[in-house]
């Protein structure tokens, strides 16, 4: 049997931090409310000619070195992103030409902050099917330009940054053991980009009504994101005959500290075992999974052996999981 294989991460973030104390000189807010509701204390923005296509690449190539894969060799690259440089050609292909992986196939895939683990789960059904031997897969967002700088419920909650991960095919016992995603469209409306697409394209009317920016409601995306994340979880586990008490880490969307203890202790899986990095970066949407996957397994909390789950809830509604063999 044909299994995916992470062979290497990599991650970017900008260098321009936005701390809590620079968002109460913003908004009709504080660095008390922040930390207690949702766990950030700083996140980092997208300085000046930089794109996500900056982010994706130096994370890419971060994820090929530790690979030791060389860029010709990629039979795919898949970016999960809301924020892509343009509506179209896909951020895949700009990264491509900058990598110079002129043999991949290359596409942009949109699943909210569900985006990394969509295309982790498509990246792997092309290796176990044969069609690709090594891709990249890449989560990679600038959420501060679709978000409205002075909607105090929004704004706060989002950073920019990219992570990468090389998926290799291998016949061994250890890789991908299981993908599991679901979508529910009932709620979209819970959570979208208002504008810039056929319904309220780019006009002067629709920014003068700030109909292009972020939408979120918070306190239903927090509830079902608790439910779905905890139920996804131990689908991935069910599926290996494994139990929470096996996961050596478990990595959730970093969206906000209460929701990640929430589905923590939904789990029985202790804090020491859940990693956490959203008080620096807040919630960088499809990036936050692979982000936290390479700090992770670079400050050495992840093994050859151990058992790591990943799980994704954001717009869509959109959630998903991943049970690895490291
Ligand atoms: O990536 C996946 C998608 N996104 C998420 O997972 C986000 C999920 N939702 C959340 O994280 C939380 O719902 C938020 C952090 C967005 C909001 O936290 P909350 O505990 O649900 O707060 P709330 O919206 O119920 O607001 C509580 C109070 C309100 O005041 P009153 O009505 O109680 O007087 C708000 O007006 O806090 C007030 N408030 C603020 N105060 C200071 C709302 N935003 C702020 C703010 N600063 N930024």
């Amino acid at each position: 049997m044909i299994r995916a294989k992470i062979t290497g991460t990599g991650s970017c973030l900008p260098e321009k931090v936005l701390t809590n104390f620079d968002m109460e000189r913003m908004l009709d807010t504080s660095d008390e409310w922040i930390v207690a509701r949702t766990g950030i204390h700083e996140r980092r923005i997208a300085g000046e000619g930089e794109y996500t296509s900056t982010f994706a690449t130096a994370a890419a190539h971060k994820a090929l070195e530790a690979a030791g894969v060389d860029a010709a060799d990629l039979d795919l690259i898949v970016i999960g992103t809301v924020t892509p440089d343009f509506p179209f050609p896909a951020t895949a292909c700009i990264v491509q030409q900058n990598l110079g992986a002129s043999k991949a196939t290359c596409f942009d895939l949109n699943a909210a902050c569900s985006g990394f683990l969509y295309a982790l789960a498509t990246a792997e059904k092309f290796i176990a099917g044969g069609t690709a031997k090594k891709a990249l897969v890449i989560g990679a967002e600038v959420l501060s330009r679709i978000v409205d700088w002075s909607d105090r419920n929004t704004c706060l909650l989002f950073g920019d940054g990219a992570g990468a991960a090389v998926l290799e095919a291998t016949r061994g016992e250890s890789g991908i053991l299981s993908t599991h995603l679901h979508t529910d469209g009932n709620h979209w409306e819970t959570l979208y980009q208002k504008g810039c697409g056929s319904r309220n394209p780019a006009s002067q009317k629709n920014l003068d009504e700030r109909l292009i920016y972020l939408s979120m409601h918070g306190n239903e995306v927090f509830k079902l994101a608790v439910r779905a994340m905890g139920e996804v979880s131990l689908e991935a586990l069910a599926a290996s005959g494994l139990s929470p008490d096996d996961v050596s880490l478990f990595i959730p969307h970093q969206a906000n500290l209460r929701i990640v203890e929430a589905v923590g202790k939904r789990l029985g899986i202790d804090a020491d075992r859940v990693f956490v990095n959203l008080h620096r970066y807040g919630n960088t949407s499809a990036a936050s999974i692979p982000i936290a996957l390479d700090e992770a397994r670079r400050a050495g909390r992840i093994k050859e052996g151990d058992l790591v789950l990943l799980a994704a809830f954001g717009g869509g509604l959109t959630w998903g999981s991943a049970a690895l063999r490291w």
